[in-house]
């Protein structure tokens, strides 16, 4: 953990223009800039970047927040790790927070099996040049199957000398952990000696296996004499489990983002032999099915996934496997078989890249339609076999959670199987439900899984990695959903910018803030934010008003000896001018004017950005997913109008900010009247005339008070309360 204040002072630090240029080419336009988005292909500039607020986003596809929400998308890094990265970045040190006993042992064993495996990867990355042996064995393997000089530096490619001490020497020298490069596997124990080491890896071209931080996490060794294992692998630990790892994630994870689409292959030569065709969004399985943690990893960048496959028997079974749990995730799955006999590494040693890319553009197919028309060939006359494969279809298409998508799938494999549409529907339909059960408590197992897992062995939080829900499905569990946000958002943007003066029974009166009039305003008809992440993010911007208070102090004092400093560069300007005493005076009026002017603009936009400045960096990613958004959202001001018009430019935002507040208010409020009078109407329906007539005057009070709003949002008038 990293301390509060630590906190603080690396997101002050970290300045988004800075941050944004190691990545972006920026221009300055007016007071923003510009450049092309980082998160997707584009050829004309939709990215911005804006100083003032200490933000940035991208107009088309909506990524961006501050520094660290953009460290987090571009490096893929959990909140903590993009935190180390901004202090790495300005030379904040970091004293993380004290560590149980246990959390630290754990971190220092994880820790030193990276520190082993990293250091087992370079030295074999060394020897592969080198050495002698490593450049007429391993270096000479690799150039044979054509995989380039750039392609071995960017995937770390090395060689472990065949004497099979060479390591255990190096290690011995350079005082490495023994224990640690044997836990990771670089280095095995002899059973008849015990306290006798080797090279697990000896004579084996290797190809080292970075997580998405590129860390290195195993260590995959090609055997070169034709052994018995072809390929040898890291052992299991607690820094690498197999299954939620992805070959080629390190190295491909920006592309995969800017082409919006993944690639995904089977071996370490086939991601080295598409990325040197030019591909380079591929990520390999090495050789297992997929799983849930690896489809996870994938839909952190993309919902688009191509599955390349042999196009022999075994590739096509292989290529059917997994697809019911990619589409389980919502991922748009295509697939795409090469001619048979070809995997991905020998395609393109034997295609231009040119070449390989087109087929792969034409060949690609839907994996749903792929399945049913690879189930059918296969049928023959055969009843019951038929009926199998329709059964397997259905059971694909009962895993599609979009209904509409459902829809187009059952007509085209209606076609294709030649199966009437309302017969695959009832089963599909039927089928969906078990479905939907079934992946509940998958859902609860994993997360009682995970629970456990935390406990026993703390992981970086990924759970930011997890896409934004769409609204369509908020509204059915959150009928209020989209009132909500509305007013969330605008509490971000105007919470904590005074909004009127209350009376209380005692007599005093106070300054009440915006966010503070909507908490009041709803809590009188029993309403509060029933999403959990606007819930959190409102009462987080509730809670700002001492920090905001103290810390307007400060700002102010820091602001008047700014103004002190203005004029005074001011006045020793003027008096350096010969003027007339007529003209001096006229000169000083007019920089104090616009001197004023200036100090009053900071003034506003302290207060102003206060919210975003807090929260956009905030350690709870539905907090700072939700204020990401909505400043997102926000439409900026004509800059014409606002160069020429800095005055207006504020009291149009309080203008706006004392209509559209109280509005969206009671527009939440009027739906929610709206929904108790359709409820109890319905009750009606049921009841005897006794407690009918009871009903009735329950709906005619609330059709009352809907007609009473209604009059105050027609007219525009915000209430009395603060005119
Ligand atoms: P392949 O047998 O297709 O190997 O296994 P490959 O990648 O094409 O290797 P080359 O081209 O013969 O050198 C696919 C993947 O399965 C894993 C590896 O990750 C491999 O890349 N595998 C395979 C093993 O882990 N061990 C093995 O013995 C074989
Ligand atoms: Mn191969």
């Amino acid at each position: 953990m990293i301390d509060k204040a630590t906190v603080q002072k690396i997101t002050d630090a970290a300045d988004i223009v800075e941050v944004v240029s190691d990545y972006v080419h920026l221009i300055r336009r007016g007071r923003n800039f510009v450049g092309l988005c980082p998160f997707h292909n584009e050829k004309t500039p939709s990215f911005s970047v804006n100083s003032v607020r200490n933000f940035c986003y991208c107009f088309s596809c909506k990524k961006g927040g501050s520094p660290v929400n953009f460290i987090m998308e571009k490096e893929g890094l959990s909140y903590h790790d993009a935190l180390l990265h901004l202090a790495a970045k300005y030379n904040i040190k970091v004293e993380e927070k004290e560590l149980s006993d246990d959390e630290r042992r754990q971190l220092n064993e994880r820790e030193s099996l990276m520190v082993a495996n990293e250091w087992a990867a370079s030295h074999m990355e060394k020897d592969l040049r080198d050495t002698e042996e490593g450049r007429s064995i391993g270096l000479q393997y690799l150039y044979q199957r054509g995989v380039t000089d750039e392609a071995i530096k960017k995937f770390r490619l090395g060689y472990n000398l065949d004497g099979g001490h060479a390591l255990v020497d190096a290690a011995k020298l350079e005082a490495m952990d023994i224990q640690s490069l044997t836990q990771v596997g670089v280095l095995g124990e002899s059973q008849k000696m015990p306290g006798s080491y080797y090279d697990r890896f000896r004579g084996r071209v290797i190809f080292p296996v970075l997580n998405a931080s590129g860390k290195v996490v195993a260590l995959g060794g090609r055997d070169l004499k034709g052994g018995m294992a072809k390929y040898i692998n890291s052992p299991e630990s607690a820094i690498y489990k197999k299954s939620n790892e992805l070959y080629g994630i390190f190295q491909a994870k920006s592309e995969i983002a800017k082409q919006d689409c993944c690639y995904l292959v089977e071996g370490y030569m086939d991601v080295i032999g598409m990325w040197q065709a030019g591909m380079e969004n591929v990520v390999a399985s090495s050789g297992t099915a997929l799983t849930d943690g690896q489809i996870a990893m994938i839909h952190r960048f993309t919902d688009n996934i191509t599955l390349i496959y042999d196009g022999d028997a075994a590739g096509i079974k292989a290529s059917l496997r997994g697809i019911d749990m990619l589409l389980a995730h919502k991922m748009n799955v295509k697939v795409l078989l090469l001619p048979d006999g070809h995997d991905p590494d020998s395609f393109a040693r034997e295609n231009t890249p040119e070449n390989f890319q087109r087929y792969v553009k034409e060949h690609a197919t839907d994996i749903i339609r792929f399945k049913a028309q690879v189930l059918l060939k296969d049928v023959g006359d055969d009843p019951q076999r038929r009926t199998n494969a329709i059964e397997s279809v259905v059971q694909s298409l009962a895993h599609i959670p979009d209904k509409v998508k459902r829809i187009v799938y059952i007509q085209e494999c209606s076609r294709i199987l030649g199966v009437g549409e309302e017969v695959i529907e009832g089963a599909v339909e039927k089928l969906r439900s078990n479905v939907v059960e079934q992946q509940r408590r998958q859902r609860q197992n994993s997360q009682i899984d995970s629970m456990d897992q935390a406990a026993r062995n703390p992981q970086p939080d990924v759970s930011h990695q997890m896409r934004p829900s769409k609204s369509r499905e908020m509204l059915e569990d959150y009928p209020f959903y989209p009132f909500e946000r509305t007013v969330v958002y605008q509490c971000v943007r105007y919470g904590i910018l005074d909004f009127c003066e209350v009376e209380f029974d005692d007599g005093t009166t106070d300054m009440i803030n915006v966010a503070e009039y909507v908490a009041d305003e709803i809590q009188t008809d029993e309403i509060w934010f029933t999403f959990p992440a606007f819930a959190k993010t409102f009462n987080q911007i509730l809670d700002l008003r001492d920090d905001f208070a103290n810390e307007r102090v400060t700002f102010n004092v820091s602001l008047e000896k700014e103004k002190k400093k203005m004029l005074k560069a001011g006045y020793d300007e003027i008096a350096a001018k010969d003027m007339s005493m007529e003209e001096i005076r006229r000169a000083e009026r007019l920089l104090e004017d616009s001197v004023g002017e200036e100090i009053s603009k900071r003034r506003f936009e302290f207060a102003r950005y206060f919210v975003e400045q807090k929260l956009s960096s905030h350690h709870d990613d539905d907090v700072r997913r939700t204020v990401t958004e909505a400043m997102n959202e926000e439409q900026p001001l004509s800059n014409i109008y606002l160069r020429n018009n800095p005055v207006s430019e504020r009291k149009m935002e309080i203008d706006r900010m004392r209509v559209l507040v109280p509005r969206s208010v009671l527009e939440w409020k009027n739906e929610l009247l709206n929904q108790r009078i359709k409820s109890k109407m319905k009750q009606l329906q049921s009841l005897d005339p006794v407690s009918q007539h009871e009903i009735l005057l329950e709906i005619q009070a609330l059709m009352e008070k809907r007609g009473q709003l209604g009059k105050v949002m027609g007219d525009r008038t915000i209430g009395t309360k603060f005119k």
